[in-house]
């Protein structure tokens, strides 16, 4: 059993290296109400940073137990119970990202739970861990602003096989709007959330800038990858070094020989790559740039006893979810659109900084103004229009597909909460077929989602931030 004190050491060293832990504990049943319980107790509060170096400006970011993307590990079968504590200024929540839990735990203020108070404010989840792999939370209330100031954390879902990798490294690619003075920029600004998305203006995986990590020469290396930009759609490549997928959103795929792989925001990819002998290295990029390839992480080989040999990728455990009747499925479709011009109204007719639209603004998560919507609904923005009806209305336990088009001239990354679902097909992707729980669409795409239906009210939503907070968000209701 992992105690208290290891996970909380594990979460103040940052544990951004670190080679797989001992075998945490038995595995229980997912649901299994006896299974062992891991406490943590999260903290988010402000933690003052100079981000640009020397003779820059410090600024306050928003961190779980003030550590930059903390990484939480824990034993699939088993469950956490998150104490938290809310020592910022602002209310949160915190959304399990990926993970199958009962909807209260979902974290969606006004859907699941009240938003917990500012300055104090407490609340715990019981979270289950059914399925190992990569996963992660962030607040689920003025995305753009918390996740913007760092807000987030890692959580790896162990699987209860030991497997043969001998090193593995975390990379966290999240870029931050900063003035060159080292001071935030405005997290959402109309021109992009309208369009492509705010990107950010200084790149970083794991902070500021590349990752610059080591593993042994000749060692089976395990890369997990999160794409938690609130924009930005990478294509990962692993340039001259051999590498295979082995996992997408956590969720294990057959080896596959890969050249790059695009990742949308909340997307993860876990790779095998082979380290090099001692004094070289590997280079992950991401050739999504227009330009030359941006440098995300360099792995330096160090001497080790491993030796040399053929190259043969080590296959994850198959997922083991719920999976979804395709004779008997009933089929809906969603459609992403640009908002219609009566909704995309300014909060009230109040400019969006004027004190009373930012405080109603806070109180309801959202952002000012409304560009888009999903099949005529857009989630309320300011909190001017009353919830929405959902989306649709599904019974639980039964099969579904869910078509999922994008006549729009961006990509958007469909997250659906609660489920992980089979991306039965998808009109553009290169990806083959795969468990996840986002699906990116390129421009003018079509993609089929397939799950067994969980009880709940779950949102469905873009994750470019400034997308789902200016109305691409509905929700399902699952009875
Ligand atoms: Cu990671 Cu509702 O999102
Ligand atoms: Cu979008």
């Amino acid at each position: 059993m992992v105690t208290r004190r290891t996970l909380l050491t594990g979460l103040a060293a940052g544990a951004l290296t670190g080679f797989l832990p001992q075998r945490l504990g038995q595995a229980a049943a997912a649901t299994d109400p006896r299974a062992p319980v891991q406490p943590l107790a999260l903290t988010p509060r402000i933690s003052p940073r100079t981000l640009l170096g020397p003779g820059t400006q410090a600024q306050d970011l928003y961190l779980f137990n003030d550590t930059i993307f903390p990484i939480v590990r824990a034993r699939r079968g088993t469950r956490l119970k998150v104490a938290v504590d809310n020592r910022l200024p602002v209310g949160t929540t915190v959304h399990w990202h990926g993970i199958r839990l009962p909807n209260p735990q979902d974290g969606v203020p006004g859907l699941t739970q009240d938003l917990i108070p500012a300055n104090g404010g407490q609340f715990t989840y019981e979270v289950p861990l059914p399925d190992a792999g990569t996963y992660f939370f962030h607040p689920h209330c003025d995305e753009t602003g918390q996740v913007g100031r760092g807000l987030a954390g890692v959580l790896i879902v162990e699987d209860e096989e030991k497997l043969p990798f001998q090193a593995e490294h975390v990379l966290v690619i999240k870029d931050w709007r900063l003035a060159p003075d080292g001071s935030f920029l405005p997290f959402l600004t109309e021109e992009g959330a309208s369009k492509a998305g705010t990107f950010g203006t200084v790149r970083g995986v794991n902070g500021v800038g590349p990752a610059m990590l080591s593993a042994p020469a000749h060692a089976d290396l395990r890369l997990r990858i999160l794409n938690l930009d609130s924009t930005r759609t990478v294509q990962v490549g692993t340039g001259e070094a051999e590498g295979y997928i082995i996992a997408y959103d956590g969720h294990a795929v057959p080896p596959l020989d890969f050249e790059t792989c695009d990742l949308g925001s909340s997307q993860r990819l876990d790779l095998h790559v082979r380290m090099p002998a001692e004094g070289q290295s590997v280079s992950i990029y991401d050739y999504r740039t227009g330009g030359d390839p941006f440098l995300l992480a360099r792995i330096e080989a160090t001497a080790s006893n491993f030796r040399k040999r053929p190259f043969k990728p080590i296959a994850l455990p198959p997922p083991n979810v719920p999976k979804a009747d395709l004779r008997k499925a009933e089929r809906f479709s969603l459609s992403l659109q640009q908002a219609t011009d009566d909704a995309a109204t300014v909060l009230d007719g109040l400019p969006p900084d004027d004190p009373l639209a930012k405080a109603l603004v806070d109180q309801y998560c959202t952002g000012p103004r409304t560009f888009w919507a999903i099949s005529q609904n857009s989630w309320p923005t300011g909190g001017t229009k009353p919830m929405p009806p959902p989306l649709l209305r599904l019974v639980a336990g039964r099969s579904y597909v869910i078509s999922l088009t994008n006549p729009t001239q961006h990509l958007h990354p469909i997250h659906l909460h609660g489920h992980v679902f089979d991306v039965i097909s998808a009109s553009k992707s290169k990806r083959p077929r795969h468990y996840a729980d986002t699906v990116l669409l390129a421009v003018r795409e079509t993609a089929e989602i397939a799950f067994v239906a969980a009880p709940g009210n779950w949102v469905l939503h873009c994750h470019i931030l400034d997308h789902m907070e200016t109305g691409m968000m509905g929700y399902v209701s699952i009875a």
